[in-house]
Formats: structure tokens, sequence, C-alpha cells
């Protein structure tokens, strides 16, 4: 197989690497929140790998280019019983740039689930899933359930606070695109606050949505008084916590995150940046077919 990088000069590359590290570390950049919450794999498996694999690759693949410019993908590749659907999503706060660090993530995952030929993973900065049938519309399931964390047991005021971002994060979603966060603030204390975020998949229509939200918000209050609480649902997502894990919305920080956006500073710089950060998600992506092809081994 060619490398990727082989038409770049050693020495070069290495200075690639450590310029990009520092540009990373010195803009404001978001936090991809690439830790996995949950895999759940199916119980049937793949019918014929010759034609499994190949269409499971090629709908991440097209996924992937999606993810790059909206955050959001889906693909179907082939046909018949080893027809691959595949859908994925970085939730509203990630920047793209974080999304495609996210997603990088979730696709080196999910093929554990082989040779089973469906799966879900949830990380806690995006969700994917494939299956050989289409799922799009599917917005609950058996599956539907909240992690909570029990690290922490959070007074009373904070209760209130966290019920109050909780059913605000859900009327804001319904008319933002499935998308919100919230933040309330937890009286009688200096700078504590609730934390939620909420998000449904773009294929639901506005009722399935609701729907979703209202069965992850029973769910996750159920976690109460711990400090943090998920919702893992087959249409939607939602934490409450009293740690501020949201990324800033984008524009608010020093440095704009995205790279997409105009700068607020050198566009020299931003120039030269965007060009990196591609570069660099398209090595992970080489990285990660690899790390695909060898894990179907
Ligand atoms: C994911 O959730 C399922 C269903 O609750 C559970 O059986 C499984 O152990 C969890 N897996 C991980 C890796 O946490
Ligand atoms: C799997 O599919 C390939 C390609 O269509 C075919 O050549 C092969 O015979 C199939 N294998 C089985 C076990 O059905
Ligand atoms: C991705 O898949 C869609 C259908 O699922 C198709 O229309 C589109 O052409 C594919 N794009 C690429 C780049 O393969
Ligand atoms: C999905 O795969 C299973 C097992 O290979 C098969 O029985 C089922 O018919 C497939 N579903 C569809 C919609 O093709
Ligand atoms: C919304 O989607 C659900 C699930 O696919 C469907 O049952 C329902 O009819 C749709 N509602 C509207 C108003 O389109
Ligand atoms: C959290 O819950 C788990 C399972 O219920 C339990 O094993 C663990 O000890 C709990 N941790 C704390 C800090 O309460
Ligand atoms: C919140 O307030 C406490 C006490 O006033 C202080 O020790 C702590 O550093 C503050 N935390 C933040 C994140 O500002
Ligand atoms: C959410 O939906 C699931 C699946 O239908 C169901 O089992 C669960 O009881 C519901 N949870 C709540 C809190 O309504």
């Amino acid at each position: 197989m060619k490398k990727t990088i082989s038409s770049v000069p050693y020495p070069s590359y290495i200075l690639f690497l450590v310029i990009t590290t520092l540009i990373l570390q010195q803009t404001t950049l978001g936090d991809p929140r690439s830790h996995t919450v949950n895999i759940t794999c199916g119980n049937q498996l793949e019918h014929n790998s010759t034609l499994y694999v190949p269409n499971f690759v090629a709908s991440m693949e097209n996924i992937s280019n999606q993810m790059r410019t909206s955050g959001f993908g889906e693909a179907v590749t082939g046909s018949g019983p080893d027809t691959n659907y595949g859908l994925a999503q970085c939730y509203g706060d990630l920047s793209l740039l974080d999304c495609v660090l996210c997603y990088a993530e979730a696709r080196t995952i999910l093929p554990q689930c082989f040779p089973y030929n469906g799966g879900r993973i949830f990380l806690d900065g995006c969700f994917m899933r494939a299956e050989n049938y289409s799922f799009f519309e599917e917005y609950t399931g058996a599956g539907d359930r909240a992690v909570c964390g029990n690290a922490t047991r959070k007074s009373s005021a904070f209760q209130v606070s966290a019920r109050q971002a909780v059913v605000q994060s859900v009327s804001t979603a319904l008319n933002n695109n499935g998308y919100a966060r919230a933040e309330v603030a937890v009286s009688g204390t200096a700078n504590q606050s609730a934390y939620v975020l909420a998000n449904c998949w773009r294929t639901l229509n506005t009722s399935a949505c609701k729907a979703c939200l209202e069965n992850a918000s029973t769910s996750i209050l159920g976690c109460l008084p711990w400090s943090e609480g998920r919702a893992l649902n087959t249409g939607c997502f939602m934490r409450y916590s009293d740690i501020d894990f949201l990324n800033k919305p984008p524009g608010s920080g020093r440095f704009k995150r995205d790279h997409n956006s105009d700068c607020s500073f050198s566009c020299q710089f931003c120039h030269c940046f965007g060009r990196w950060g591609d570069y660099w998600s398209l090595h992970l992506e080489a990285q990660n077919n690899r790390k695909e092809k060898k894990r179907f081994k």
C-alpha cells in the first residue's frame, strides 16, 4: 500500500507536526470530548463478509466527507442483506475540527462490533450507528437509558437548577434544529451552575425529537442528586453536569476555533491554519483507514 506521507520529505513532516501541535495548543481549541460513554453491538451476524466489510468501510468514508463540512453524515452502501446504513453526528457545540477528531475516534472503535452487523457508539462529543436496515427515523428503543455519574451528591439548590436547565434545553432544541445548550446558575452559590446539552439526530422530525428528548429528560433527572447524568437514547443524547463541559460558542473565545469562518486576527495565519487542519485530518483519516482494514482481518 502506498503511504500517504511518502511524498513529504521526513524533516518537513516533523516540522509540520511540531508546528501543528504548537498551533493547536495556542489557539483556544475546543474539546472534541472523544471519550466513549458506551458502545453496544447488535446480535445478528453479518451475512457475507466479502460484501459486508467493503460496504461498511465505504459508508464510513462517505460519512467522513459529510462530517467535515456539516458535523453530520448519513450513507447507504450496497444492496441485499449486507447493505450498510450509517449515521454519525457531532453534538452542536463542537467545532468542525473537533467534530473530525470525535468522528475519527468513533469510526476506529465501532468496527469492534464485527462480525455483528450493527452497532452504536455514544461518545461525549458525537454519536455513530450502523445497521443493515434503515433506522434513520427511529427515536425510541428498548436500550434507551440513562448512565449516571455518581461521584458527588449535589444540594437541593443544584437539583432545582438542573431541572430548570433540562426543561429549558428541550424547548430550545425544538426550535433550534434539535440542538440546545443550557446553563442555570445555582442560587445561593457564588459561581456554580447546572450545565445541559440536548441533541436529536438530524434525521428526526420535530415530533419524534420532542418524544425522544422528553423521555431522555425523565431518565436523566432520575440521576439526581448525583452530579452527572447522560441519556443514551435511540434518537437523541442528553447530559447534565455540575461541570462546564460545553464548548464555548464560536466567536466568543480569543480566536475562532472554526478555521473555515473569518478570522479575528492575521488572515495569513488562518489561511495556513486551515490548510494544516485539513492536512492533519486527512492524515488522521488515512491512519484510521489502515486501522479499520487491520481490525477486520
Ligand atoms: C453499554 O450498555 C449496555 C446496555 O446497558 C451494557 O450492557 C454494556 O455493558 C455497556 N457497555 C459499556 C462498554 O459500557
Ligand atoms: C459472498 O459474496 C461474494 C461476492 O458476491 C461471492 O462471490 C461469495 O460466493 C459469497 N460467499 C458466500 C459464502 O455466500
Ligand atoms: C454518499 O452516499 C450518498 C447516498 O447515501 C450518495 O448519494 C453520495 O454520492 C455518496 N458520496 C460519496 C462521496 O461517495
Ligand atoms: C440483516 O442481516 C440479517 C443477518 O445477516 C438478515 O437475516 C436480515 O435479513 C438482514 N436485513 C435486511 C433488511 O436485509
Ligand atoms: C415524524 O416521524 C415519525 C417517525 O418516523 C413518524 O411516525 C411521524 O409520522 C412523523 N410526523 C410528522 C408530523 O411528519
Ligand atoms: C456508583 O454506583 C456504582 C454502581 O451502582 C457503585 O458500584 C459505586 O460504588 C458508586 N460510587 C459512588 C462513589 O457512590
Ligand atoms: C468558585 O468559587 C470558589 C469560592 O469562592 C472558588 O474557590 C473557586 O475557585 C471558584 N471557581 C471558579 C471556577 O471560578
Ligand atoms: C423511555 O423509552 C423507553 C423505550 O420506549 C422506555 O423503556 C422507558 O421506560 C422510557 N423512559 C421514560 C423515563 O419514560
